[in-house]
């Protein structure tokens, strides 16, 4: 493609996503303008309020043994103190959204906010996520669930803990010791897509240490046999051969973190070309 044309089609490309995702930043309830991410949503697995917005995705298949099964895993981690993050926790971060949805964002850990609301994505980072999210039909209040790779916050100094500023990335042994509970989630809701915002849970999930710039674009298969091996000795790695074979079906599309298109706006066409593949992935009849 000549620098011409190319100029011209990443000036296409920014145009549409600007124009979308600022156009879904409010969804329209009965004539009111509610800015989406503030709209009353479950917190783990209960009942799900309507967003008030139509959604243009496929309607969660709704699965009754989901929600319990996640709402059990919450109860049995709620107290957890198996890493050091635990001990300095305001809230435990589990997830939020429909548990019986078709696709699952991974992000890295809690922030500030998320800590003190006990919800990922709350923040400034969040509310554009639920933009991001809206352009394609999708919200965590409908047919989106959203985890991170850790459940609590992780600070520089946890001696400061009501200063701003302190959040820093979740430890290789902080995510090693924290991933079990997001691989239950993950077999339990077995998603058809996964889409992993920035560089930890992409590394996590795509298990290599390449940077997200090389990885994103791209539709990859999740690796369940790496995950939960055939013959693990590991009681909370163990899932059924349905299971196996569900989640041999499940893709990963990665795509920079919010925060990264906060920091770097230029970012955000190639990030709006990663949704799309998402949507249209969505859009396909599942199996
Ligand atoms: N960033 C994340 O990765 N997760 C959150 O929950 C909030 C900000």
């Amino acid at each position: 493609m000549s620098d011409r044309k190319k100029l011209i089609v990443d000036a296409k490309q920014w145009v549409e996503q600007e124009r979308v995702w600022d156009d879904q930043l409010y969804c329209s309830k009965e004539g009111k303008v509610v800015i989406a991410s503030e709209a009353k949503h479950s917190i783990i697995a209960g009942q799900i309020a309507s967003s008030g917005r139509q959604t243009s995705g496929n309607p969660p298949r709704h699965d009754s043994m989901k929600a319990p099964a996640l709402m059990a895993l919450y109860e049995k981690y709620k107290d957890c103190v198996r890493c050091p993050l635990g001990p300095t926790r305001i809230k435990i971060v589990f997830g939020v959204g429909n548990p019986s949805s078709e696709v699952l964002f991974i992000g890295e850990g809690p922030g500030y906010e998320e800590d003190r609301r006990g919800e990922p994505f709350v923040g400034k980072s969040g509310q554009l996520l639920d933009k991001m999210m809206a352009a394609i039909g999708l919200s965590r209040q409908t047919n989106a669930y959203i985890a991170n790779i850790v459940k609590c916050h992780p600070m520089t100094d946890p001696l400061t803990p009501d200063a701003r500023g302190n959040d820093r990335p979740p430890t290789p042994e902080e995510v090693a010791t924290c991933s079990p509970i997001l691989l239950q989630q993950i077999a339990i809701m077995k998603p058809r897509a996964i889409m992993t915002l920035g560089s930890p849970s992409t590394k996590m999930i795509l298990h290599t240490k390449d940077a997200i710039t090389g990885l994103r674009g791209k539709m990859v298969p999740f690796d369940v046999d790496y995950f939960y091996p055939a013959n693990t000795e590991v009681e909370e790695l163990k899932i059924s051969a349905e299971t196996r074979e569900a989640l041999r079906q499940t893709k990963v599309i990665p795509t920079y973190h919010p925060a990264a298109l906060l920091r770097n706006p230029n970012l955000k066409p190639e990030s709006w070309t990663d949704l799309k593949l998402l949507r249209d992935l969505l859009a396909k009849p599942g199996a």
